[in-house]
């Protein structure tokens, strides 16, 4: 296979090009406005595949957002991987700190990105990397080096949990039977230390709504006299954690897997400066659970967070009120072995328990999934290691992420295959926030790495 790398080469200005025109398309899945726009992805997506040497592409409807599916079986005797990306993003907010607008994309040189990035909303997340694996694909068909039968799934509601996709799957359950799951939709710790992402973790998201009098109120009159929402939740969401940042809702730690002590001493093996990761994020210190390393924080620990706090005047100059209603988003990102739908349940009871009865509380659980932990001793994962270590020079670290994928521990359960978690991001990549980029270099070595992965996993399937 060694003129992959000549073809990416040959041909990167137009693999560059393509993406962009992709990202152009403004597929934000958490806004019903742009549900044209969902479609016209999916038609793209299609028309990529097809492009690409896929048989079968289809759009599927769903309840939801629609699946795009494609295949191309060569001989039902070898092995298959099932594809799995996403073509929704996330919404662009706030777009006054983007330097570009978010679907207008641009490229720029950066000190991390010397070979340029493009900027633009999916950049990374996912469009870039899911993109990586059709051009992968396109190389392999047209030069007689599919070793295997392979399958894609593109969804469009990742960024929202992926309500509908679970019905898409019970439902289509032959149709995307598999050998492995592959998807590119994580990172690697940098350019030079490849990683393969060995774990994600679970998500409980839930929406509360405090109220308090039945309309806003003169805060001069009522106030000091009548419960003010927003001071009350505010109250609430500290008493969700104590002062080590222990989550204080009974039982949420109950059936939390604890790593041993030689776990956390591999983990604390993999290269990570604490003073660099303070510098990017310009932060005097970190902060998180008491005993627990930053890495360990960020990974195998379970968390809490106010995603968005709002209610009351937010305008411009002062007025004075004691509003009606506070808000707020919270999220639990979970670890194996807790159970999101109980953790919500959990959480629901504690913060009606902690409400005093000058509020009513509404609490509404919005999505949630679980986590997921896959082994290093079989095919898939040594393929993908030995994908890296052509293309990178090294053997790649497993490492586990902090990050979500819901639908992963569901692909498992439902169509019991591994899940491979390959991919190409940088945490410097700013997926979710303004100015979100897919360095260049990044998105090409994907391309030239994918490859790699059919040859070894068949190789090694054969061998089995
Ligand atoms: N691709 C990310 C998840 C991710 C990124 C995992 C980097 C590991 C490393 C995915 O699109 C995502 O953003 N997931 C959401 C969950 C979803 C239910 C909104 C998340 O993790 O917040
Ligand atoms: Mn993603
Ligand atoms: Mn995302």
């Amino acid at each position: 296979m060694q003129d992959i790398k000549t073809y990416v080469d040959q041909d990167k200005d137009r693999f560059v090009q393509e993406l962009i025109e992709l990202l152009k398309i403004p597929s934000i899945s958490a806004d019903s406005n742009y549900k044209k726009d969902m479609l016209k992805t999916a038609k793209a997506v299609k028309a990529s595949l097809e492009d690409a040497g896929c048989e079968k592409v289809e759009i599927c409807k769903t309840p939801g957002q629609p699946v795009v599916y494609g295949e191309k079986i060569i001989d039902s005797s070898l092995p298959t991987v099932l594809v799995y990306g996403h073509y929704d993003v996330q919404p662009p907010d706030p777009l006054e700190l983007w330097d570009n607008p978010p679907f207008e994309p641009v490229i720029k040189n950066t000190e991390i990105h010397p070979d340029g990035a493009i900027y633009a909303r999916g950049a990374c997340d996912d469009k870039g990397q899911m993109y990586m694996h059709v051009k992968a694909l396109e190389y392999m068909t047209k030069n007689n080096e599919l070793p295997c039968n392979i399958k894609f799934m593109i969804e469009g509601e990742e960024e929202v949990g992926s309500e509908h996709l679970g019905w898409f799957i019970e439902n289509n359950k032959e149709k995307l039977a598999n050998d492995v799951i592959l998807i590119s939709d994580t990172g690697i710790i940098s350019k030079d230390t490849p990683s393969i992402t060995t774990g994600l973790r679970g998500l409980s998201y839930i929406e509360v709504e405090v109220t308090g009098p039945n309309r806003d109120l003169h805060s001069g009159l009522y106030g000091g006299a009548v419960g003010n929402p927003i001071n009350i939740l505010s109250k609430m969401i500290a008493s969700l954690t104590d002062e080590n940042n222990h989550i204080s809702i009974p039982g949420f730690y109950d059936n939390v897997e604890e790593l041993t002590s030689e776990e956390r001493g591999k983990m604390a093996e993999a290269p990570y400066n604490e003073e660099e990761y303070k510098n990017k994020l310009k932060i005097k210190d970190v902060y998180g659970e008491a005993g627990y390393s930053t890495l360990e924080r960020a990974s195998i620990r379970p968390t809490l967070d106010v995603n968005g706090i709002w209610g009351g005047y937010i305008g411009e100059g002062a007025k004075t009120v004691l509003p009606s209603k506070a808000f707020a988003k919270i999220s639990m990102r979970l670890v194996p072995n807790q159970d999101w739908k109980e953790i919500t349940q959990l959480f629901k009871n504690y913060f009606d328990q902690i409400a005093p009865d000058a509020v009513t509380v509404e609490v509404k659980p919005h999505h949630g999934g679980y986590a997921y932990v896959t082994p290093i001793d079989n095919p898939g994962y040594q393929a993908a290691s030995k994908a890296y270590e052509e293309t990178f020079g090294k053997t790649p670290i497993p490492q586990r992420s902090g990050g979500s994928i819901p639908i992963v521990s569901l692909f498992e359960k439902e169509l019991k295959s591994k899940i491979i978690l390959m991919g190409f991001g940088l945490d410097t990549d700013a997926i979710h926030s303004p100015n979100e980029h897919f360095g260049i270099w990044n998105y090409l070595k994907g391309i030239e790495t994918i490859p790699y992965f059919y040859k070894y996993f068949t190789e090694l399937k054969k061998e089995e």
